[in-house]
């Protein structure tokens, strides 16, 4: 039997074992990614910024780089998170306390680039961040984004394929007509233990994370990255793009 997202125990997520696995100590392959992001949102800007840009980054988790690279660019930010403990750790980074000092590396990537200089990240994500817990897989469309990211959700809440594509449909249709995106998955995981818990994860690869976005997007560069962070998966696979006029049927 496949694990479905139903199925695992995100309840148990533990947000503070997971940055201590994947981001207190930032990794080669995050600082690339977080600079390939930075540039593909500064060119798809580059011609101005429009007015109330309202961004999204979906199953956020314990992870602040794709909304800190979304900054410059909105008016409103919003979390979508579906486990509460990550629902709670999120509400925290965006308190008037501030967000950790672990988010600060990644930032440093950001701020290299002239877009990003002048903002002071701090104040800035406490204004115009807000926190939701939702299910990204009840995404329907009436609720629409300017910009958004989902970093490794998609492929890495389930074991099954159909949810995998009907995560990234879920995704790619909250958003707006040409509005940027960047969306990440690992490649070929098999699924990934957090503390005590286990959370599942579908196998896919360049051609599969292609095949799931090419009808949504426009500009579609898929980055098949092949750094290795831990047994039980083969890389990472960053896609930017735009988000196409055409509805895909799926
Ligand atoms: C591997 S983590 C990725 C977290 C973060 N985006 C990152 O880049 O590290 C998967 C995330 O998806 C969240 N999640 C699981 N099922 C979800 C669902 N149905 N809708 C939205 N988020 C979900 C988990 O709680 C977790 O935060």
């Amino acid at each position: 039997m496949m694990d479905r997202n139903a199925d695992a125990p995100w309840s148990k997520f533990d947000p503070e074992a997971y940055v201590d696995l994947n981001y207190r100590t930032p990794l080669e392959v995050d600082l690339l990614i977080v600079r390939l992001m930075r540039d593909h949102f500064s060119g798809c800007f580059a011609g101005g910024v429009p007015a109330a840009v309202r961004g999204v980054d979906v199953g956020a988790g314990a992870n602040l780089y794709p909304a800190l690279s979304m900054l410059p660019w909105c008016e409103k930010l919003l979390l979508l998170e579906y486990a509460r403990p990550n629902v709670e750790y999120l509400e925290k980074q965006a308190s008037p306390a501030g967000y950790d000092t672990v988010w600060d590396p990644f930032w440093d990537v950001l701020r290299d680039h002239p877009a990003y200089e002048r903002v002071e990240p701090r104040s800035r994500f406490g204004d115009i961040v807000r926190v939701e817990r939702a299910n990204l897989l009840d995404l329907d469309g009436r609720r629409r984004w300017d910009i958004g990211t989902m970093f490794f959700v998609a492929d890495s809440i389930s074991e099954c394929p159909e949810e995998f594509r009907r995560g990234v449909a879920c995704f790619m249709g909250a958003l707006n007509e040409g509005a940027p995106f960047a969306a990440a998955f690992m490649k070929e995981s098999v699924g990934y233990r957090i503390g005590e818990h286990h959370y599942p994860a579908c196998r896919v690869d360049e051609r599969r994370v292609r095949e799931s976005l090419e009808g949504y997007a426009d500009g579609l560069e898929i980055h098949d990255l092949h750094h290795v962070v831990r047994p039980g998966h083969e890389g990472m696979i960053l896609a930017l793009g735009r988000r196409s006029s055409e509805i895909a049927t799926t």
